[in-house]
């Protein structure tokens, strides 16, 4: 597949409470002409799509087949998302879409709280990991990094073998979503949400998520909070609550002794 565009816009993020993170739309694929069939339904489905996603309890998906392209659209909110918040965010995300793809086959835009994405092509087994995006807090940590490494990956990778199985045991039967939380030191938590398109499987999820976790790594290590965007998977995590996901998380218990302890000497 070629890279024909990646579009950096920033659109206003409903469930945000800082604006500086994960707001772009990415268009790609290749083009089709404006007012052809593909771009009415287009532009007729994302504009309903709002109301459609908060009629069907956070997610809905539709495809229509047509001459030359076949148009895939998704809608989805994380699973305890308000309805209004929720639709705010799919208007959001859809305003967005018709905004900065004009022409493009395939757009997709993932703000913390929900997702949308149109596209001429399936996802489903494709394993279709480009155009990504990295948005990351520049800011240093300001920890051990040897230490908040074992952290954060022990906690990405417990939200991941959550979210990986999400789909088929838990009432939100629609997709893989986690939020998980770990001690950092004992006045920090790390928070982190990860999520996949409920088109592909528990593996292909499971592969984009842990791929991307170490596609994170090199490019944001030692950075304070961030982000990563993919077709079908996300990844998000800081050092505050974001997006209304934890407040049904359990705390975490407090830090083992040989956390605190390396905490401390590292402050020593
Ligand atoms: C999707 O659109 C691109 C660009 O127009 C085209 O090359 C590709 O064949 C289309 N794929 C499908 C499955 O329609
Ligand atoms: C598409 O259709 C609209 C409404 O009919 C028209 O205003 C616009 O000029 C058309 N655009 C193109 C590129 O044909
Ligand atoms: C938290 O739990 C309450 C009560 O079960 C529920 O109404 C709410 O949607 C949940 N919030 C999230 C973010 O899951
Ligand atoms: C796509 O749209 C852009 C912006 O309107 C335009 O500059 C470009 O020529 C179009 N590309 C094609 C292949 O239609």
């Amino acid at each position: 597949m070629e890279l024909i565009n990646t579009l950096l816009l920033q659109i206003f993020l409903f469930c945000l409470i800082t604006l500086d993170s994960v707001s772009a739309q990415t268009c790609f694929n290749g083009y089709f002409k404006p007012n052809s069939t593909f771009d009415i339904n287009r532009r007729l489905i994302l504009s309903t799509l709002a109301s459609k996603v908060t009629a069907h309890n956070g997610f809905y998906s539709t495809s229509i087949s047509q001459n030359p392209n076949q148009l895939l659209i998704i809608g989805m909110c994380i699973p305890g998302t308000k309805p209004e918040t929720c639709s705010d965010c799919i208007k959001g995300s859809t305003d967005g879409l018709l905004r900065s793809c004009p022409n493009q086959t395939v757009g997709y835009v993932w703000p913390d709280c929900c997702m949308v994405r149109y596209s001429n092509i399936s996802f489903s087994g494709s394993l279709i990991m480009e155009p990504s995006q990295p948005v990351s807090d520049p800011a240093p940590i300001g920890v051990d990094l040897k230490l908040f490494d074992r952290i954060w990956e022990e906690l990405m990778s417990r939200t991941i073998t959550a979210a990986s199985s999400t789909h088929k045991s838990s009432s939100f039967k629609h997709m893989y979503y986690a939020a998980e939380v770990a001690s950092l030191t004992t006045f920090q938590t790390i928070y982190a949400m990860v999520q996949c398109t409920p088109d592909v499987s528990s593996g292909d999820c499971e592969f984009c998520l842990k791929k991307t976790v170490v596609d994170y790594k090199k490019c944001c290590r030692g950075n304070k909070g961030g982000a990563f965007v993919r077709p079908f998977c996300f990844i998000r995590w800081d050092l505050y609550p974001f997006a209304g996901a934890f407040e049904n998380v359990t705390s975490p218990p407090p830090s083992s002794p040989s956390i605190k302890e390396s905490i401390s000497s590292y402050h020593l």
